[in-house]
């Protein structure tokens, strides 16, 4: 299996990252080919400052390793460190055909909020097929918003094949039903643009305070609510083993527990869960020229399979196979 995925740096990662995307990174570490990278590029349509943008990339690469991605089993680079990409974006552009694009979700949504866009976001499904396609993956773990994109990635990859004959590989999204969509604290999906996150690393402090924050409804403390249907309880199942999940779900159904109680519960499940992350992530934090060595030895393993497959699609093409 040829595994690959990409999470832009456009902010902290959260919760929903985590169970809908990054939690797939590692359990899919150790394959035969195990690529992920920090999708700076993609983020250029979103963050104009230069100053948070580094930032970010180097948060990205910290959480990430916190996380438990193994640069022993795992390639991590940052996306803008294998400039081939780029160059297969173009190559592919040539055989995109416009009503494709058209319909893709991150376009269309902001066209439809009367939001200019620009000729980055329209086109940013084909610098993701450049990034799946350049690196021969088989399987591309993603959140269920993300399958759009794979779809694209296939057709393309087709329409090449169909073209200039047999040069590209064609993928498969890998998701996790169960985790697809984690609620924010508002009930809705978590996500950076409605302002309803849980971040991965915060202070325990304001941890429990987003925490404590989550919505819920009106039950009174005494009377029996319904897990399944609350946020708090929603999340806790992200983390709990089923016999806990059980426990609490009788807590609720039983009455007498407020929903501050469930809260705490929530709490220390996710102290629990991520406290050897955090003890990563201040161990990395202290070794930055460690981070950089990780970084820049996966773009060198990238590179070296990004040419190889430029190579091919150049010459399949009519190019010369590399530039003199
Ligand atoms: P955001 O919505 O916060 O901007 P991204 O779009 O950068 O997050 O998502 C990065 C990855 O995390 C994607 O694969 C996406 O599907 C996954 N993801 C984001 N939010 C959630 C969520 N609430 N539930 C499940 N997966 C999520
Ligand atoms: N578009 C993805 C997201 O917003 C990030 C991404 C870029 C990606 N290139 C990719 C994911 C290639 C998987 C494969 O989450």
């Amino acid at each position: 299996m040829k595994v690959l995925s990409g999470i832009q740096p456009t902010g902290r990662f959260h919760w929903g990252n985590y169970f809908g995307a990054i939690r797939q990174y590692i359990a899919l570490q150790g394959q035969e080919q195990s690529f992920y990278f920090i999708a700076d590029l993609h983020a250029l349509t979103t963050v104009r400052e230069p100053a948070v943008l580094r930032q970010n990339i180097k948060d990205a690469a910290l959480d990430l390793l916190a996380l438990g991605l193994d640069p022993a089993k795992a390639t991590l680079f940052r996306q803008s460190d294998v400039p081939e990409v780029t160059e297969l974006t173009w190559l592919l552009m040539t055989i995109t055909q416009m009503h494709l694009l058209d319909k893709c979700h991150a376009f269309k949504d902001k066209k439809a909020k009367g939001i200019a866009a620009d000729a980055g976001l329209f086109t940013y499904p084909v610098l993701m097929a450049a990034d799946i396609l350049i690196y021969d993956s088989t399987t591309v773990p993603v959140g269920a918003d993300q399958i759009q994109h794979v779809e694209v990635t296939r057709d393309l990859a087709q329409r090449f094949n169909a073209t200039y004959g047999e040069t590209l590989h064609l993928p498969e999204a890998y998701v996790l039903d169960d985790s697809a969509k984690v609620p924010g604290t508002d009930r809705e999906k978590m996500s950076k643009s409605y302002n309803n996150t849980i971040p991965i690393f915060e202070t325990p402090r304001k941890l429990r305070k987003i925490i404590m924050s989550i919505q819920t409804d009106s039950t009174p403390m005494e009377a029996a609510k319904v897990p399944e249907t609350c946020a708090v309880y929603q999340l806790f199942k992200l983390f709990g083993t089923p016999a806990q999940q059980a426990a609490l779900a009788d807590r609720y159904q039983a009455g007498g527990m407020g929903y501050g109680e469930a809260k705490e519960t929530l709490y220390q499940a996710a102290m629990t869960h991520f406290g050897e992350a955090f003890e990563r992530r201040t161990r990395f934090e202290a070794a930055p020229d460690q981070v950089e060595d990780i970084l820049r030895e996966g773009a060198h393993r990238a590179r070296a399979k990004a040419r190889e497959v430029v190579e091919r699609v150049r010459s399949a093409c009519g190019l010369t196979a590399k530039p003199v």
